[in-house]
């Protein structure tokens, strides 16, 4: 047995531990949040723990960003604050993947000029760059503890995965009472994203011992908590579980990257608009039977949350998501079978669906 695991982000866990923002950012501060934050008294929070250090809010962030959207924010951000020293995104992972696309710098000043780098797939060293520190307000992405940021290009149907040495946050600040408002469908959904990168960072050619008892333990706590949650949303030590589950969901797929279910999701969200955390789950059952029976190890790792037969594991999976609300066939978001086996075999060619243990283009 062997393994190696990286993750540079520092974490700070704990109910009230926004208060701590003054000391993990440093100088003047960018705060990138999402709208809904200045009517729950955040941005003011913030306001007075930082005082004249916040320098700059940009509370705008919609769900999945768009390049369209990202381009003026980004210009303006970079022209008119491009001497903050750090940048602080409060929110999901739309707010939090804008500010990694945020600190990263180019040359020109462009974000075009960004674009082309990210479009040509090969590696670069930003012009500049400036520190994240990242708090998230929902229990899902991980994006607090990931370099990665997905940028969305709705008018051409496809997506940016920015991914640099420095789009690691500095600081991961979780702290499960800013996860009280979140809604229910909200909840659910980024509960499922997480309960994705955990399944996914499993049936990966880059899973490993770490990332495996990251991902089991996750695994166990969501499929027993979410539930809970969702029918008493203030509790605030079901918020707390599940922000530690999302936490150590987004350790495991820190290393392996995601896989299958995320690959079709991309597709799912550009053409049929399901909210991201929907989008890469409701596949999970259908991808727990491609993954099993494709390598000993991996099986022994998925038995140990889901028991030695199959056919109960799917159960158990759909039965889960369908007491959540959720539907878990592609015909239920009226994608037919032939579309959906199409779907199928290119998200097994995509970045994503590579590192999955079925794929054959591995
Ligand atoms: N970088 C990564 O590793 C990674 C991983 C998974 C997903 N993502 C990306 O993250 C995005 C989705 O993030 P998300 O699922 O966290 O949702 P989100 O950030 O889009 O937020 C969903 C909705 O909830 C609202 N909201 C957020 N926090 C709230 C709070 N505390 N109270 C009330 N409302 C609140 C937001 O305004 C928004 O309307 C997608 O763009 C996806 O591609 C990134």
């Amino acid at each position: 047995m062997s393994a190696c695991f990286h993750n540079p982000v520092s974490t700070v866990f704990g109910a009230g531990s926004l208060a701590r923002v003054a000391e993990l950012c440093t100088g003047k501060v960018t705060l990138v949040t999402f709208p809904e934050a200045a009517q729950l008294g955040l941005v003011e929070r913030v306001r007075g723990l930082l005082g004249e250090r916040l320098v700059c809010v940009i509370d705008t962030v919609q769900p999945n960003p768009d390049v369209a959207w990202l381009r003026d924010v980004h210009e303006r951000f970079w022209a008119e604050h491009g001497d903050c020293d750090s940048v602080f995104a409060l929110g999901g992972g739309s707010a939090i993947d804008t500010a990694k696309a945020l600190i990263v710098g180019t040359q020109s000043g462009s974000f075009d000029e960004l674009l082309e780098l990210l479009a040509s797939g090969k590696p670069f060293t930003p012009a500049r760059h400036k520190p994240l520190i990242a708090a998230p307000t929902t229990a899902g992405t991980g994006s607090e503890v990931t370099p990665w940021a997905t940028l969305w290009d709705s008018a051409r149907q496809k997506k940016y995965s920015l991914h640099l040495a420095c789009t690691w946050p500095q600081v991961a600040l979780i702290d499960p009472q800013l996860m009280l408002s979140v809604p229910g469908r909200v909840t659910v959904s980024t509960g499922l994203d997480a309960l994705s990168h955990a399944l996914e960072a499993i049936w990966n050619h880059n899973a490993n011992p770490i990332s495996d008892t990251f991902a089991v333990s996750a695994i166990e706590d969501i499929l027993d908590c979410l539930p809970q949650l969702q029918q008493d949303l203030a509790n605030p030590e079901l918020r707390a579980r599940m922000a530690l589950a999302a936490l150590k969901a987004g350790m495991a797929f820190s290393n392996t990257k995601t896989a299958l279910a995320h690959s079709i999701s991309y597709e799912m969200t550009l053409r049929h608009g399901l909210p991201h955390g929907i989008a890469c789950s409701f596949t999970l059952p259908m991808v727990l039977g491609l993954a099993w029976g494709r390598d000993g190890e991996r099986d022994r790792t998925l038995q140990k949350v889901f028991g030695p037969d199959l056919a109960s594991a799917q159960q158990r999976l759909r039965g889960f998501l369908h007491r959540l609300g959720v539907h878990t066939e592609f015909e239920d978001y009226g994608v037919t079978a032939a579309e959906a086996e199409a779907m199928i075999d290119e998200a097994m060619q995509g970045a994503r669906g590579r590192n999955f243990i079925g794929s054959q283009a591995a």
